[in-house]
């Protein structure tokens, strides 16, 4: 198909470089979210009139201010963990508990339970959850998780389909489990498929609406299939976005061949990677052995995609953005293992010094959410970007 180039990040624009570099002042490492290009990602998805359901998966980011954007842009929120659920129905005041779903995997028992007493959706994605806490499950409205027998995504790390991976109930087993299932007259009312984050190909979701409409048929008091999260975004400049009118005009299609059923999406990366920026300063620039590197104040403990899943982040020098002369350097962290390496041979400004303030590229997603204080280094701060100029900055949550 044709190129579609990828429109100029937000910050680019000198209004928001200038916001950037005055943040930086308050210290780095630091991820800056840019709240319009949130909205802006919700609205697109919410434009398709194919689904019925939006969700948002927080452990992509939890920052209270984007749950709060989302939920007002129509969003529900998709949580995994207690500890996610409890945060998110405090950091968005007044959320109805229905438009909050709960697909926990290998959760102790008590965060079912706890679930279920607040009163949120809650999938669950095996039978001897139900074979060994009857009590906890007897009589409840429920989702089911179903492994489609295969994965999909940007690296095997993510990928959550197939025999091999510990999600969802193998599809050979819907049968025995809705036996369990009635017989405890639990009601299962939606299926769920998540396959994997970094999905490129538009046709994986509606082959995902196809095989849970079959098994939706069957199980018969099914109403709404949830085809998961895993849309992609262009990280590197090569990288084409995500083509949602192909995807629209898809999933459009299966919904015609499926209509008793309404759909759901749980995207978090699509909508929030973009928006996030990690901002971080040169600590050092050295020559090894013909190899220049460029050291930040932010390491693996601030941003571990590169280090786990080596994943590619623009980097850019944002004190030097308008010098041409470059040099390739290894920009690397402050950490004391080799994978704190942000990039190999990047091309930056050849005069990038000591104090500049560096911009990693599209990190709103699974960034600070990630983050750890290896080495004993702080967690990075975090700040909000608006249209109406500058929230309070938010310190260490
Ligand atoms: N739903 C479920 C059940 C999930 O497990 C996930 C992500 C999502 C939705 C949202 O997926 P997304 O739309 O963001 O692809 N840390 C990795 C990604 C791990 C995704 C885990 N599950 C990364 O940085 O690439």
């Amino acid at each position: 198909g044709e190129v579609r180039p990828r429109p100029q990040p937000w910050w680019q624009a000198p209004m928001w470089r200038d916001a950037l570099l005055q943040r930086a002042e308050a210290g780095t490492p630091r991820y800056v979210y840019h709240l319009p290009t949130v909205r802006e990602r919700a609205r697109q998805l919410r434009a398709i009139r194919a689904i019925d359901r939006h969700y948002y998966a927080i452990k992509a980011n939890a920052h209270p201010e984007i749950l709060r954007a989302l939920v007002a842009e129509g969003f529900g929120l998709e949580c995994v963990s207690l500890g996610e659920l409890d945060h998110a129905l405090t950091a968005v005041p007044g959320l109805d508990p229905a438009r909050v779903l709960f697909t926990p995997s290998f959760a102790p028992i008590e965060e079912y339970a706890a679930a279920l007493a607040r009163g949120v959706t809650v999938t669950v994605d095996n039978i001897e959850l139900l074979q060994r806490w009857p009590e906890v499950f007897r009589g409840r409205a429920l989702w089911l998780r179903i492994d489609l027998g295969y994965g999909d995504g940007h690296h095997a790390k993510v990928r959550t389909g197939g025999k091999e991976a510990k999600f969802g109930l193998s599809a050979a087993r819907v049968e025995a489990f809705m036996e369990v299932a009635r017989a405890l007259d639990v009601r299962i009312t939606g299926l769920h498929a998540h396959l994997g984050s970094g999905i490129e190909s538009v046709g994986h979701w509606p082959q995902v609406v196809d095989a849970l409409a079959g098994f939706a048929r069957r199980i018969g008091t099914v109403e709404v299939l949830d085809i998961g999260g895993g849309l992609p975004v262009p990280y590197g400049d090569d990288d084409e976005p995500f083509d949602l009118n192909a995807w629209e005009a898809q999933l459009t299609a299966a919904k015609a061949v499926h209509p008793a059923f309404a759909l759901a999406i749980e995207p978090g990366r699509f909508l929030v990677a973009e928006a996030g920026v990690l901002l971080a300063r040169v600590t050092q620039v050295v020559e090894k052995d013909g190899i220049h590197r460029l050291g930040l104040d932010a390491g693996m403990n601030a941003l571990i995609r590169p280090a786990l899943y080596d994943a590619w982040h623009g980097i850019h020098n944002l004190s030097r953005l308008d010098d041409r002369q470059w040099r390739d350097f290894d920009v690397v962290g402050p950490i004391c293992e080799s994978s704190d390496l942000f990039g190999r041979r990047v091309k930056l400004p050849q005069a990038s010094a000591p104090g500049d303030v560096m911009l990693i590229a599209d990190a709103g997603a699974y960034g600070y959410s990630m983050a750890s204080t290896y080495n004993l280094r702080a967690l990075p701060a975090q700040d909000i970007l608006d249209d109406t100029g500058a929230a309070p900055a938010c310190e260490h949550p």
